[in-house]
């Protein structure tokens, strides 16, 4: 995550570190500024609609939650899946805040497993897939809760995950079972569109 770097810790298995929660991490995660660099509502356009069911993992602060929380509309639904259950309460709040809390269900979930059952609709990882040691387990837990010809939009961060690796990514994101689709630009960020 841009700008928080100094907030990460090593989780145990090489490579792989959490943004660790702390009020300034949420913040930086969840402003005006990042906001208006990243335009949430233009990257989720025409992938989360009134009605679906979708999924926010690794939602953090909540920057994206709150974005696919009025896209859904009121018959729809967003779950909003995080490791900690700070970034989830904070997220929450926020939402709350802004009236779309009864549109969410929050789900801490172990690092090492998804623990949801589907189907769902869709699922976006923003600038969290690299926070992850196993990866693989990651993309066929999200593979198997997606409903077929449901998509899956992965964007890493562009300032500290490498062509190769997020390359790496894809590779195992085919062994999982999903299909790229396309290469979307989002700023920032290196993205995919994965469908089941
Ligand atoms: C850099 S933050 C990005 C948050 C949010 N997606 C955004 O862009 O504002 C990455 C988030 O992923 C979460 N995370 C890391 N590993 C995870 C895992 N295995 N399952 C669920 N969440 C995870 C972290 O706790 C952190 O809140």
């Amino acid at each position: 995550m841009g700008g928080a770097g100094r907030n990460q810790v090593r989780i145990g298995s090489e490579g792989a570190h959490l943004c660790h929660y702390s009020p300034l991490t949420a913040f930086l995660l969840d402003n005006p500024v990042r906001r208006a660099l990243l335009k949430p509502d233009a990257i989720l356009g025409g992938l989360v609609l009134p009605g679906m069911t979708v999924v926010d993992l690794g939602c953090g602060s909540g920057l994206f939650t709150h974005a696919m929380a009025r896209m859904v509309g009121d018959t729809g639904r967003v779950i909003a899946v995080d490791v900690q259950g700070e970034m989830l309460e904070y997220a929450r709040r926020r939402c709350e805040r802004q009236g779309y809390g009864s549109r969410v269900t929050w789900h801490q979930n172990s690092p090492g497993s998804l623990g949801l059952s589907g189907p769902v609709d869709f699922v976006l990882s923003f600038h969290m897939v690299h926070e992850v040691a196993d990866q693989e387990r990651l993309l066929r837990d999200a593979h198997a809760v997606l409903r077929p010809g449901g998509r899956y939009l992965v964007a890493e961060p562009a300032s500290h995950v490498p062509v190769t690796a997020f390359e790496q990514t894809l590779e195992t994101a085919v062994r999982a079972g999903f299909v790229v689709e396309n290469r979307p630009r989002i700023p920032m960020s290196r993205g995919a569109l994965l469908v089941k």
